[in-house]
C-alpha cells in the first residue's frame, strides 16, 4: 500500500476507538448508547463489534486527526472528513451512530454511521475508495470465518444490525453484503469457504429481489442454497427483538426453505392464480426453474409438488421439463 493508504488505514483505528471510547464513556454518547441497548443490543456485542458514535460536532473528529498528525485533504479522500474548498473541513459522521466495517483481518477499513434522529439517509457508509470496496467485502467476515469454516455454512444478512443481532442470538457464522446487492465477486469469496449459503434478507419486497437474485448468483458459483423463513415485512433484527433468540433459532434458521420453494413462492407475486392464463403461465415459469436444478431427484419432487398443487398431469408436466431441458443444455 502506499503511504497514503497506510495513513488512512491508521486513521480508521484511531477513529474506530475514539468513537467507541465516546460511546462508552463520554455524556456526548449517552443518547446513542441508549438508544442501542433500547434495540436490544448488549454491552457485550457493542464492545465486539466496537460500535461508536460521533459527536454531533462540525469538527470534534477534524481536530483530533489534525492533532494525530494527519493531513486533513488526505483524511477527505479517505472519506472520513468533509471539506466546503475553503480550507474549512468537518467531520462527515456528526450525530451518527458508527459501525465500523472490518476487512478479513480484522482492521477497519470504512464506517456505517446510523442516525438516531431520522435523518436522511439512514446509513451514511464511507465512499468507495481502493482501500474499501463495497463490491468484494462481506462485513464480519473476518468475526465469522471460524464458525463458517466450522458448520461449512455461511449466512448472507442484509445490514450491520442484522448480523450484530444475530450474533447476540447465538448464530455466529453471518455475513452481510451491505445492502442488498450481492456481487459475483462476493459469492465466490462465500464459494471459497462453504458448500452451503443461508439466504437471510430482509422479507419486504426489496429484500425478496434480492433473495432471487443471489440464489441466481450463488448457484453460478456452485452454492447448495438455503433462504429463511422469516415472515412477511420482517428483518431478522426485528424478528429477534419481537419473538426471541430461540425462535429466531427454531423458527427462521433451523427450518430455512429451499431455494426451490422459495422460487415457487416468490414467482407467485407476478401472477393471478385465479386466472387460467396466468396459472399456466405460471406453471411454465416454474419448470424453467426446475429445469435448472442438478439433481434429478430434486427435479422430479418439485415437479409433482407442482402437479399436486395445480390438478395437473404429471406426465405432462414432465415432458414440457424435458423440452425446458433441451432449450437450456
Ligand atoms: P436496511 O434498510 O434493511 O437497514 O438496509 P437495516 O440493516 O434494517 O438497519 P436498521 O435496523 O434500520 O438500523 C440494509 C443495509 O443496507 C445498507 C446498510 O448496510 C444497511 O445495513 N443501507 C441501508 C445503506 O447503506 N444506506 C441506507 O440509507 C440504508
Ligand atoms: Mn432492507
Ligand atoms: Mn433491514
Ligand atoms: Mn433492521
Ligand atoms: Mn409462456
Amino acid at each position: 500500500p502506499s503511504s497514503e493508504e497506510q495513513a488512512i488505514l491508521e486513521a480508521h483505528q484511531w477513529l474506530t476507538k475514539l468513537y467507541h471510547h465516546l460511546l462508552r464513556h463520554t455524556k456526548d454518547g449517552k443518547q446513542a448508547l441508549a438508544y442501542l441497548h433500547d434495540r436490544g443490543f448488549s454491552d457485550e456485542v457493542i464492545n465486539l463489534f466496537q460500535i461508536g458514535f460521533s459527536p454531533l460536532s462540525r469538527d470534534f473528529v477534524a481536530q483530533f486527526l489534525e492533532k494525530k498528525g494527519f493531513h486533513k485533504q488526505v483524511m477527505v479522500n479517505a472519506g472520513l472528513l468533509t471539506t466546503n474548498g475553503n480550507g474549512e473541513y468537518f467531520d462527515r459522521f456528526q450525530g451518527r451512530v458508527i459501525f465500523p466495517i472490518r476487512n478479513p483481518i480484522g482492521k477497519t477499513i470504512g464506517f456505517g454511521g446510523r442516525t438516531i434522529t431520522d435523518q436522511e439517509p439512514k446509513y451514511l457508509n464511507s465512499p468507495e475508495s481502493s482501500l474499501f470496496r463495497k463490491s468484494n467485502l462481506l462485513y464480519n467476515f473476518d468475526i465469522a470465518r471460524s464458525e463458517i469454516r466450522k458448520k461449512g455454512e455461511a449466512i448472507l444478512f442484509e445490514g450491520y444490525a442484522d448480523v450484530i443481532a444475530a450474533h447476540q442470538a447465538g448464530v455466529l457464522n453471518g455475513v452481510a453484503s451491505l445492502g442488498t446487492s450481492l456481487t459475483e465477486t462476493h459469492a465466490s469469496l462465500l464459494r471459497r469457504y462453504v458448500d452451503t449459503v443461508l439466504v437471510c434478507y430482509d422479507a419486504d419486497n426489496a429484500g425478496l429481489s434480492a433473495t432471487y437474485k443471489a440464489i441466481k448468483l450463488l448457484k453460478k458459483v456452485g452454492c447448495t442454497i438455503k433462504v429463511a423463513a422469516l415472515p412477511y415485512k420482517y428483518d431478522p433484527d426485528q424478528f429477534i427483538q419481537e419473538f426471541g433468540e430461540v425462535k429466531f433459532r427454531t423458527q427462521v434458521i433451523e427450518v430455512a426453505n429451499t431455494e426451490m420453494s422459495f422460487i415457487m413462492k416468490f414467482l407467485k407475486k407476478d401472477f393471478n392464480l385465479n386466472l387460467e392464463g396466468d396459472r399456466l403461465h405460471y406453471v411454465e415459469k416454474v419448470i424453467e426453474e426446475i429445469a435448472l436444478l442438478h439433481s434429478s431427484v430434486e427435479r422430479d419432487y418439485y415437479l409433482r409438488e407442482l402437479a399436486d398443487e395445480f390438478k395437473l398431469s404429471y406426465d405432462a408436466l414432465t415432458q414440457e421439463l424435458m423440452s425446458q431441458m433441451r432449450n437450456v443444455q
